[in-house]
């Protein structure tokens, strides 16, 4: 008998906010896994702009056609949130090659801290997207200008009713 593993994977970040960059990843994604948890890191160190759970909504209404997409917040070891989530995959998006050096070390890391099979699978990036990162949308929004180009419909948005 041939039991089918569902092939959960988590896809974590800060999402401060969230891109077309990685709604463009997570939709590629969605072709490989039967489930993708967004993981949507507190990350205090790096003082986001957007509330934690404002990210994660963020996710969840910029996602919702999307087949098997969850968000959740994380706030501990990535390799704890996947064991709870029983996912054996990471997903992450790679711009340029600086990405894919801190990348691979991060997935280093990870496998040896899992306890279980737990493998990163990169995403190369769109060249659409490969210039867009979350510090230049912040900088944009800080400034006041329009971001819209950048991030999905609803968080734009958003922006333009909350934070103008
Ligand atoms: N398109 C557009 N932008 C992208 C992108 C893509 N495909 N892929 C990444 N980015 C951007 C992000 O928006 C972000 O931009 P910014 O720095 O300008 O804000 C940047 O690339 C990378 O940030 P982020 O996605 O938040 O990742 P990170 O490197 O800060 O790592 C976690 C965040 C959550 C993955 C990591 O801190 C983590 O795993 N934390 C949990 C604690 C833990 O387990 N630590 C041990 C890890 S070994």
């Amino acid at each position: 008998m041939t039991v089918y593993m569902k092939k959960i994977a988590i896809y974590p970040g800060t999402f401060d906010p969230l891109t077309l960059g990685h709604v463009d990843i997570i939709k590629r994604a969605s072709a490989l896994f039967d489930e993708i948890i967004i993981a949507v890191a507190t990350s205090e160190r790096k003082k986001p702009l957007f509330d934690t759970q404002t990210r994660v909504q963020f996710c969840v209404d910029s996602l919702i056609d999307v087949r098997g997409i969850r968000a959740a917040l994380l706030d501990g070891l990535l390799v704890e949130f996947a064991h709870i989530y029983q996912a054996h995959f990471i997903i992450r998006g790679v711009r340029t090659t600086e990405d894919l050096n801190y990348e691979l070390a991060n997935a280093s890391m990870n496998r040896q801290l899992s306890d279980r099979a737990l493998e990163t699978v990169f995403f190369p990036s769109d060249e659409k997207y490969t210039h867009v990162s979350a510090t230049m949308v912040r900088e944009i929004i800080t400034l006041g200008g329009d971001a819209s180009l950048f991030v999905p419909d609803k968080i734009a948005h958003y922006i333009k009713t909350h934070m103008r």
